[in-house]
């Protein structure tokens, strides 16, 4: 039978107790000491992923490097791991640019991106020298001109619509024709051209994604298929995309899985001699962490209510993809259970964050544990009902410490003048 125990970070453990330990810290003792919600990162099994990812891309192909779609998880903490197994990080807008910086980044391999890069954003870009932007229109190229000093250069991508129409939720297509992302083939054709002759923009390449949670290889090498059409470029970014696992009927491919599909379509279209970027996000961070919450009360209605402390402030997936989760009380995690929704705290009726999942025995004061929300959740927390957006533990080898801590009132009313 498969349990919630299957999709918590790789390396999650159960004692004796029938307590759940990620990377050898137990769950309970990290809420008691931080409180909840907590979303609990294992680092072990982050930087895992982020090698197999690493190694993998360059076994198959050399001429390669894994840009960490930061966007995923934009926190500092994340950031520096990514960078100390040697990967670059793409950004999507200046707090990306700050947080990267702080986590240690050398910006050369830094990878901005953006549909509406605002003139303060492509200034950082060029006054902390990220190594390349990806134009997603004529108007990031009269920006970047005029904000370069004479005689700099900077090197650019341009963002393709690669045609591609992926089966994911409509909220995160990004390859097909219609998208507010990149610019048609004939557009693009253009931009590249006006690059080529501009005195200050170096010309290194295309790129083209997908969409996210793809759980099909074929979009990707179709994809890439497409850009190759454009023309021959030193530099080709294959985007992110890959799906994650978040229940145990999801199938996503694996890495190796993916990157056979990936460079198999690359060596069939692409020159020997260019060189492969990849920015994957919610495939590398997703499975690292859970989130551990609270019952605050049990109600037995037309439905059995189980709410906790957090909900929509901390996981906003739910409410925007209709991302499916599981759950399970701590404890007894895969203990057979009452059909349930467990709901947050907050003032929406759509503030469920796993409908009609088995809990068993949920009781006020219960811990309840949701794997799978390492990707996206810290990214989308706020402040829903005044909560206090919730903080990130990393748990490594039996030890952990808070890289984020909660916030507090006063943070609350910090920015009130
Ligand atoms: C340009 C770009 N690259 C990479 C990603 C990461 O995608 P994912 O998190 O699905 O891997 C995104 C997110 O949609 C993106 O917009």
């Amino acid at each position: 039978m498969p349990g919630v125990h299957d999709l918590l970070p790789a390396g999650s453990t159960t004692d004796a107790d029938a307590m759940t330990l990620v990377a050898g810290c137990r769950l309970d003792d990290v809420a008691a000491e931080v409180g909840t919600p907590v979303l609990v990162v294992s680092e072990d099994a982050l930087r895992a992923r982020a090698r197999e990812y690493a190694d993998g891309l360059t076994a198959r192909w050399p001429r390669s490097r894994v840009v960490f779609a930061s966007k995923a998880f934009p926190c500092t903490a994340v950031q520096r791991v990514m960078v100390e197994e040697g990967l670059g990080l793409d950004v999507a807008g200046g707090g990306e640019i700050v947080t990267a910086l702080r986590a240690g980044v050398d910006p050369a391999r830094v990878v901005l991106h953006g549909n509406a890069k605002d003139d303060e954003e492509i200034a950082m870009a060029v006054e902390h020298g990220l190594g390349l932007v990806v134009v997603d229109g004529a108007d990031d190229l009269d920006r970047l001109e005029a904000a370069l000093p004479a005689g700099a250069t900077q090197d650019v991508l341009v963002r393709v619509i690669p045609g591609v129409e992926a089966d994911t939720h409509a909220s995160v297509l990004t390859g097909h024709a219609g998208s507010k992302f990149g610019l048609s083939p004939e557009r693009a054709r253009e931009l590249i051209a006006r690059i080529e002759r501009s005195p200050s923009l170096r010309m290194r390449g295309v790129h083209a994604h997908v969409g996210s949670q793809i759980m099909q290889v074929e979009p990707f090498a179709e994809s890439v298929a497409a850009i190759a059409a454009l023309g021959q470029f030193p530099v080709y970014d294959l985007g992110g995309g890959l799906g994650a696992r978040y229940t145990w009927a999801d199938r996503p491919p694996s890495v190796a899985t993916y990157l056979d599909a990936l460079v198999g379509a690359a060596r069939a279209h692409l020159p020997a001699e260019a060189e492969l970027i990849i920015e994957p996000g919610r495939s590398m961070v997703a499975a690292a962490a859970c989130t551990v919450y609270r019952v605050v009360t049990v109600k037995r209605e037309a439905r059995t209510f189980v709410a906790v402390d957090g909900g929509m402030g901390d996981n906003l997936e739910v409410a925007l993809f209709e991302q499916r989760f599981e759950a399970g009380m701590l404890g007894r995690l895969d203990a057979p259970g009452e059909d349930c929704d467990l709901v947050g705290r907050h003032c929406e009726s759509g503030d469920v964050l796993v409908p009609g999942v088995p809990l068993a025995d949920p009781r006020v004061g219960d811990l309840v544990v949701v794997p799978a929300t390492g990707a996206y959740c810290f990214t989308m927390s706020n402040n829903y009902n005044g909560s206090r957006r919730i903080p990130v533990v990393f748990a490594s080898g039996g030890d952990w410490r808070t890289v984020v801590r909660r916030e507090t009132w006063d943070d609350l009313l910090a920015r009130d003048v």
